[in-house]
């Protein structure tokens, strides 16, 4: 049976950061975030936009009313969840008014949850040929003002629909998985921000996928020339590239070409938008989509990566008119609409912090967004 992705989505807060304004607060060459990190913007968000208004907003872009009575599973991936116990995928439900014999739960993984989701919705689709599943991998990536990783933060959703006979891409049954126990990037209960070794995190992530992509390669027999374009997950643009360039060195310069030339078009968006976490990869697909000129029955790879680690390599085959199904005007509508952030503005909003003790009520101009906090619940403002 032919199961995949049938739409996809993103949603991203309307602010950012210019990298070149964070460089210069930073007394930093700005040519260390544009050129040695690989990014140029920053996604940043107040405190009323939490990941259950991102993960919201992209899913709305994406289901019609016919698509909410046929959901019978809500899965979120996440690692910047808001509550210990209850999932925010639970809210998403309601909030979106999908029918109520349903599943909703979150995943976690660190930036692997999504492809975990992905992966739970694929298997549940098989046996349940006539329902859909709704993925959203939302995150808001925080490390510090100032940190190292400051420069790779970001935040917003993607959400995908996962349907048989899919319009965008068909998954291809060749997926492989890694776990390694290692600690090169983690958030213990009750830290804000995560915990990072960043060298041993760029290793470990380049270790992942050469052992993957070596062990993928004798399963399933295939190789580069397999692959139109390799999508991977994007923490830093320039992450992935040095991930590539390691898979790619054995290959005729004209292969690497081919294969780098795609990298650039999975990467537009990542580089005005930063890390999502677990949205990264599917964040890289919809701009490969929308921005890379491919065709019908061309395979794309795609890597996934969760600190910690998991990663996974797995492939999927594009539908037949597959572009009828992208927003690629929604997407860049909304990344041009969004407004850049001064320094002090970007500080003001990143120390903002929501107090969920507090009674309160907040205004946002966003569709779906924190409206208010009573008894530490969050009420957000709805369609
Ligand atoms: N012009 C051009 N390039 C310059 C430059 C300049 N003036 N100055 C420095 N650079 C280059 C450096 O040479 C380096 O390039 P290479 O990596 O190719 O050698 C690059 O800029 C970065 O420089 P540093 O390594 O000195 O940067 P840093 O010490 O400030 O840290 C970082 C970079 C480790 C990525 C840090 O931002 C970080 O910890 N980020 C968070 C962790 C992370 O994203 N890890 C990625 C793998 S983990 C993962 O994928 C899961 C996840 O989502 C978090």
């Amino acid at each position: 049976m032919n199961v995949g992705i049938d739409k996809i989505s993103f949603f991203v807060p309307p602010y950012y950061v210019d990298m070149t304004d964070l460089a210069l607060a930073r007394e930093v060459d700005p040519n260390k975030f544009h050129i040695g990190i690989g990014q140029d913007q920053m996604a940043v968000n107040k405190k009323t936009q939490d990941i259950v208004t991102f993960a919201a907003n992209a899913a709305k872009n994406i289901l019609t009313e016919e698509d909410k009575k046929q959901i019978d599973m809500v899965i979120v991936g996440t690692e910047s969840g808001i509550d210990e116990s209850k999932a925010s995928a639970v809210v998403l439900h309601r909030l979106l008014g999908i029918q109520p014999f349903a599943r909703a739960f979150e995943i976690k993984e660190a930036c692997y949850a999504g492809t975990a989701a992905l992966q739970f919705a694929i298997a549940h689709i098989q046996t349940h040929p006539e329902s859909k599943v709704l993925v959203v991998a939302s995150d808001i990536a925080k490390y510090g003002l100032s940190s190292g990783g400051e420069p790779t933060q970001g935040a917003g959703a993607v959400a995908m629909l996962i349907s048989a006979d899919p319009r965008v891409l068909q998954l291809n049954n060749d997926t492989i998985a890694l776990t390694q126990d290692i600690y090169d990037f983690w958030r213990p209960v009750g830290h804000d921000y995560p915990m990072v070794d960043g060298q041993l995190s760029n290793e470990t992530y380049i270790q992942a996928f050469q052992t993957i992509w070596e062990e993928y390669q004798k399963r399933y027999k295939k190789t580069v020339a397999d692959f139109q374009a390799l999508a991977f997950h994007i923490p830093y643009t320039k992450m992935g590239k040095k991930a590539l360039l390691a898979a790619l060195e054995n290959e005729s310069e004209t292969e690497q070409e081919r294969i780098l030339s795609k990298y650039e078009s999975s990467i537009v968006y990542s580089r005005k938008i930063g890390n999502l976490y677990t949205g990264s990869l599917y964040l890289g697909l919809i701009s490969l989509l929308e921005n890379g000129q491919l065709k019908a029955g061309e395979q794309i790879g795609l890597f996934s990566y969760g600190s910690g680690t998991v990663a996974e390599f797995f492939s999927g085959t594009l539908v037949e008119n597959y572009h009828e199904q992208l927003l690629t005007n929604l997407h860049q509508n909304q990344l041009t609409a969004r407004k850049r952030l001064s320094i002090s503005e970007y500080e003001e909003m990143f120390n903002d912090v929501l107090d969920v003790n507090a009674d309160n009520n907040y205004e946002d101009t966003l569709l779906y967004s924190i409206a208010s906090i009573t008894n530490t619940i969050r009420e957000y403002k709805e369609d």
